[in-house]
């Protein structure tokens, strides 16, 4: 997916990268779309709890991998989708894709790299890999950019890692 880089993060175990997560629930706007992209178990669930947490909503975020999408009601609600078994691409409207993505809430978008013609013109991509080499709990996020899209949580990041 040809997105714009924009900077890596590291995370040393799953508190980490919750924490992330929560960041930026904590910056996201209504309509905001997060996709996450990285192997099985390489943590886009655990990021999506911290998202809903920064978002004030219960962390209690459990994957929707058979129901390919959960709702979680809040101020600002979140639409977590996980796209893994959807049969077919195009069979994303079915699901209610586009009645969510961009709307009153924040989008979360699980394996979002299989339903790439489907995605709104602006998101914020987070890749999440694991290093075998280290054989250890560490992550590797890299963030990209589409198009213009949500520099608030951009700028805030930013400031972050200046922080850090
Ligand atoms: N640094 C880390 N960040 C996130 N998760 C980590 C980290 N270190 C270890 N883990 C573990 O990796 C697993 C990540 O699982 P999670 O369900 O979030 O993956 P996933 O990418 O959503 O997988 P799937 O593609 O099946 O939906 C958890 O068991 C978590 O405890
Ligand atoms: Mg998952």
């Amino acid at each position: 997916m040809r997105d714009k880089y924009i900077r890596t993060i590291e995370t040393r175990n799953e508190e980490e990268t919750k924490a992330f997560g929560k960041f930026l629930g904590e910056h996201a706007k209504a309509g905001d779309t997060f996709c996450l992209t990285g192997d099985l178990g390489s943590g886009k669930t655990v990021l999506t709890k911290g998202i809903a947490e920064g978002l004030g909503l219960s962390d209690e975020v459990t994957s929707p991998t058979f129901a390919l999408m959960n709702i979680y009601q809040g101020e600002v609600p979140l639409y977590h989708f996980d796209v893994y078994r959807l049969e077919d691409p195009s069979m994303i409207a079915d699901i209610g894709f586009y009645d969510f993505v961009g709307s009153d809430g924040v989008s979360v978008i699980e394996w979002a790299d299989l339903i790439q013609d489907y995605l709104p013109d602006g998101y914020i991509r987070l890749d999440i890999k694991r290093d075998f080499k280290t054989g250890s709990d560490r992550r590797v996020i890299t963030v990209y950019q589409k198009g213009e899209s949500m520099a608030h949580v951009l700028h805030a990041l930013e400031e972050r890692e200046k922080e850090l």
